[in-house]
């Protein structure tokens, strides 16, 4: 193989741009490397556009700029993936792309997945296989779709691949480690460094709370999001400082349902963070408490324990390893998984990285996506 490969990512939403980042340095180094070259072409379909939600990872991380922005913003379901449908189909026409590649769960990886299928282009599905086994959540749909229509499934665990065989579809499926893995390793000696977040809000490291929140279950109905928002401000009060960056979602919500609610004065809502500040963020907290998919696996990889406010999660290896306890939005149970790792912080931070490697494998797993690409390709 001498001519040139053409890969298409398509990206949309924070974590994506988030996921793509290694994989466009392993495709740089195979470019620097072999005779035969990979042009990769980047799409961002605009479903984040605050400059916080996208501009300032495609900054941090040393991502190049788009080759389209489809610039498709908010929406509802069935309009904001119409609109990226008929965006990404032309430019599938056009490149003619060799691989089309979409990332974990939103409406930019289900849109692309639809498009490319349709138009007989092999897809690669990076973060394949997760399952929550709820299907009234988003993601879960697109996830379902997505692999069921891709040609290459890359499963970032074992449980990953064990549920793409029980779906028929172990043909399909490589196992490659987690690329969130590789993005945290690139980059947390990089935010103990540079990040001044800390100071910035007044926090001390291993004294406060790291606390995310946007899945519409916690965000859209708001008996269940003030009985969340009165328990963090409980914590707030009797255990140690919280810090939330607050998701565009859930302020949106907040300002919607006018919620008689106030955050405590060791309550810090703050914007949106980049991922500098996060890792930095994440590493230094006592605890995090989130609704986040991704935050779940960097808590984990971290050595920061978590407490998921959902009442399923598709990173079952977090609760398995014992390093993440699942709260739904039930006050007490999120008290006491508060309590429970206050009592483990006597013996000092835990260590999570034994367990984060059997399950998440060696932090390259960029490099392993790329070359089941290539192989895939050969065949
Ligand atoms: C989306 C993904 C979710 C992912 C999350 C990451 C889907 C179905 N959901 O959820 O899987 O966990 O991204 O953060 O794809 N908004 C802004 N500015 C922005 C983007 C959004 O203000 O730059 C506001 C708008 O009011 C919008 C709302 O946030 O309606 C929700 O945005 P949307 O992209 O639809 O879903 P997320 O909740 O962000
Ligand atoms: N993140 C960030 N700044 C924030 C919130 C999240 O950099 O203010 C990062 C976080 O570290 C993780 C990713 O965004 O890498 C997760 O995104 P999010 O929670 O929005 O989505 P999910 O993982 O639930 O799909």
């Amino acid at each position: 193989m001498s001519q040139t490969l053409t890969w298409l990512s398509i990206v949309g939403a924070r974590p994506q741009f988030i996921k793509l980042a290694p994989l466009v340095r392993s495709i740089q180094a195979h470019n620097a490397s072999q005779e035969q070259q990979i042009e990769h072409i980047i799409v961002h379909t605009g479903q984040h556009y605050d400059k916080g939600l996208s501009d300032v990872f495609f900054a941090e991380l040393q991502i190049p700029a788009p080759d389209h922005h489809l610039g498709v913003g908010s929406g509802s379901h069935g309009a904001q993936t119409a609109k990226m449908l008929e965006g990404v189909e032309k430019i599938f026409l056009d490149a003619r792309p060799d691989m089309v590649i979409v990332f974990g769960d939103t409406n930019s990886t289900l849109a692309g997945a639809i498009a490319a299928t349709k138009l007989h282009i092999p897809i690669a599905h990076i973060e394949a296989g997760l399952r929550s086994f709820n299907r009234k959540m988003p993601e879960e749909i697109n996830r379902i779709l997505t692999d069921h229509g891709s040609d290459l499934l890359l499963a970032p665990t074992e449980t990953a691949v064990k549920h793409l065989v029980d779906e028929g579809l172990s043909e399909r499926t490589v196992a490659t480690g987690d690329i969130m893995y590789d993005t945290v390793l690139q980059n947390s000696a990089i935010a103990a460094e540079h990040s001044t977040i800390l100071t910035d809000h007044g926090l001390t490291a291993d004294e406060y709370a790291l606390v995310t929140m946007h899945r519409p279950s916690n965000t859209d109905n708001p008996e269940r999001l003030k009985a969340i928002l009165d328990t963090l401000n409980e914590i707030a009060d009797t255990e140690f400082p919280l810090v939330l960056p607050l998701h565009p979602r859930t302020k949106a919500r907040l300002a919607a349902f006018n919620l008689d609610w106030t955050p405590s004065a060791n309550f810090k809502i703050i914007e949106p963070v980049g991922y500098l500040d996060m890792m930095q963020l994440m590493s230094q907290a006592r605890m995090a408490l989130t609704d986040s998919g991704g935050l779940q696996k960097e808590a984990f990889f971290l050595n920061t324990p978590c407490v998921t406010m959902r009442d399923e999660t598709e990173w079952d290896d977090t609760i398995n390893a014992g390093a993440n306890v699942l709260t739904g939005a039930d006050p007490a149970l999120i008290r006491n998984a508060v309590q429970a790792w206050q009592s483990k912080w006597e013996n000092g931070r835990p260590d999570f990285t034994a367990a984060a490697r059997a399950s998440f494998g060696d932090g390259h797993a960029a490099d392993q996506i790329r070359d089941a690409i290539l192989d895939w390709m050969k065949k």
